[in-house]
């Protein structure tokens, strides 16, 4: 019979204080608990108060990471190991987190591990579909980053390109302030252009052709022109948003179903926030149809949770890493083993 073991995750590098515990039988990954609180009082700022969040998460980190071990039927002493988020994000937030963690581990006697927040996002597909091995191409579309890798083996990515300004995430959140949408505006904006006719705004597709950099700066600021021209009024919103979506959906899907044809890999998956709006899975599923699957985890694995946190790094603490309690946090930073 495959032993199982069991890793805490501990994700609080930005606004959501999040715990989850991840059984692993053999090779098999179950996630035995999941516990997200996102901190509202951002919605107040249109954006996160960094400030804040580390309070936030001061109040909230011990009740989440019991709710999770309960949620799993676990005592603290069962657990093999302690995953928690290193970077990138806030450093207050961060701190809260790996402090946490770091304790749990010293007191515990098991070891710790610090987690890339973006390796988290790549792994969060694994957890529903244990399937997914590498090769494969990812684009990771979240609030801060945008990057598209050649996934080798896991733990072993080739960076192909990465946004020169603003994230794809960043861009939604951008243009949602501009039609007056509350922060964050990704999944409104989503919403709103299913009630949109496309065509109405020309808008640019950065670098489309350009190798696989992204740059969504520019595609801002002419949502930016065209709400100066009323594209905000009531009538128009929900086209604006629809071209806008449109716009940023062409660019991903380009280059992403580029890198699939270019290295010859039959999967593609997405993760991060974005990869929550159904629209883009949709268009690279279109795109890729006979050549390559698209994988994508559900919504609440591709927002900021603990469960990808305790996959990556329960991946790696599986194989004998683990960091030391000196470990600092850090806000920005290559993802391990990235070429
Ligand atoms: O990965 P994530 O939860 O946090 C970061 O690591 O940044 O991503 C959050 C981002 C936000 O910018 C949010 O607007 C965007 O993901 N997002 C979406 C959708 N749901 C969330 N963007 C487009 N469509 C969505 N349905
Ligand atoms: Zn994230």
């Amino acid at each position: 019979m495959a032993t199982s073991s069991h890793f805490l995750g501990i994700e609080t590098s930005c606004d959501e204080t999040s715990a989850a515990v991840l059984r692993m039988e053999g090779d098999r990954p179950r996630l035995a608990s999941l516990v997200i609180l996102s901190q509202d009082i951002h919605r107040v700022f249109g954006g996160v108060v960094p400030e804040l969040a580390s309070r936030e998460h001061l109040r909230t980190i011990g009740p989440v990471v019991d709710q999770a071990l309960a949620d799993a039927g676990l005592e603290l002493s069962q657990l093999d190991g302690i995953a928690v988020t290193a970077g990138p994000g806030l450093i207050g937030a961060l701190l809260v987190g790996l402090m946490y963690g770091k304790g749990l581990s010293y007191a515990l006697g098991k070891p710790f591990i610090g987690v890339h927040h973006l390796e988290g996002h790549l792994f969060a597909p694994w957890l529903e579909d244990p399937s997914l091995e590498p090769p494969f191409i990812a684009l990771l579309v979240s609030g801060g980053h945008t990057l598209l890798l050649d996934v080798e083996a896991w733990g072993r990515y080739h960076l192909l390109g990465e946004t020169l300004d603003d994230a794809a995430g960043e861009a939604f959140d951008k243009v949602g302030t501009l039609l007056g949408l509350p922060y964050p505006a990704g999944a409104l904006i989503e919403r709103l252009a299913t009630q949109g006719r496309p065509g109405r705004f020309a808008l640019p597709r950065p670098m489309l052709r350009d190798g696989y950099a992204f740059s969504f700066s520019g595609l801002k600021t002419a949502v930016l022109r065209a709400v100066r021209s009323g594209g905000a009024e009531e009538a128009h919103r929900a086209d604006l948003a629809r071209d806008f979506q449109d716009a940023v959906i062409e660019v991903l899907v380009e280059k992403t179903a580029r890198a699939v044809s270019e290295l010859g890999r039959e999967t593609a998956v997405i993760g991060g926030g974005v990869a929550c709006n159904r629209a883009l899975a949709d268009a690279l599923r279109a795109r890729l149809l006979g050549a390559a699957r698209v994988v994508v985890a559900s919504p609440r694995l591709n927002t900021d949770n603990a469960a990808m946190i305790a996959a990556a790094g329960g991946w790696r603490l599986a194989r004998g890493e683990q960091s030391g309690l000196d470990l600092e946090p850090f806000d920005s930073g290559p993802l391990p083993g990235i070429s």
